[in-house]
């Protein structure tokens, strides 16, 4: 009679857990493996694949977490660097954010064309992150937050430190930047100098798993 129970819980453990995995890689990566968007990512991830930086576009559960800590104002913008095949930009708008709020940066030319086909309301620009404030001259109204997918570990260290310039020139002092990593070092290097990490969070449901850091200026504090 053990041996019956034993056998039956080793069968359902041998094939509920694989099953169980496989559910969560299914829910995880079914949105990404279906779209068209999946192989442009691929075709710029082969042909540079520092400037990509990662293996597959962000999971929604990173995107989630990079969404919940933008600021909401009806008269600012949110500027989205390296927006990559959409995913967060998507998370935006189902958050409430209104299309025309959003401007989107991102230097690969198919991956900008896709995301305005995606989002016609939403304006994307097609340049790189280190002219951000020429690619923004235009643009009167205050920006509240930049959300950013760059890989700044993989790109040469001169355009992460020119990058981190403009971003810090172009937000006001109440506003946030928020940045993911696959990185599990902290470096200061990849810090917004006078600014305070205000919010860090590991998404382990992204290959790889993911960090969250959410940064705001220390002058707003004074
Ligand atoms: C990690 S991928 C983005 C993944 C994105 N969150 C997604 O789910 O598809 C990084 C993106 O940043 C873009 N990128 C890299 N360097 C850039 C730069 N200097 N300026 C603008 N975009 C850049 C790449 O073309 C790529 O689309």
């Amino acid at each position: 009679m053990l041996c019956i129970l034993i056998a039956l819980i080793a069968r359902f453990v041998s094939i509920v857990i694989p099953l169980t995995l496989l559910k969560s890689f299914y829910t995880l990566y079914t949105h990404v493996m279906i779209n068209k968007d999946l192989f442009a990512f691929l075709k710029v991830l082969a042909s540079n694949p520092r400037t990509m930086g990662a293996i597959l576009p962000s999971s929604k559960q990173l995107a989630k977490e990079m969404v919940t800590h933008v600021t909401r104002n009806l008269n600012n913008v949110i500027v989205e660097l390296g927006a990559g095949t959409g995913v967060i930009t998507e998370r935006l708008i189902q958050s409430g954010i209104h299309p025309s709020q959003i401007i989107v940066i991102e230097c690969a030319p198919e991956l900008a064309k896709q995301l305005q086909e995606r989002f016609p309301t939403v304006k994307i620009i097609t340049g790189d992150a280190m002219n951000l404030a020429n690619l923004l001259a235009y643009e009167k109204r205050t920006i509240n937050t930049i959300i950013s997918s760059l890989p700044l570990r993989s790109l040469p260290k001169t355009t992460t430190q020119s990058i981190l310039k403009q971003i810090k020139k172009m937000l006001p002092k109440e506003g946030r930047y928020i940045q993911y990593t696959y990185s599990f070092m902290r470096n200061p290097f990849y810090a917004l100098r006078n600014y305070e990490l205000i919010a860090s969070k590991r998404i382990w449901m992204n290959l790889p798993p993911a960090r969250v850091d959410v940064w705001a200026s220390l002058l707003a504090k004074q």
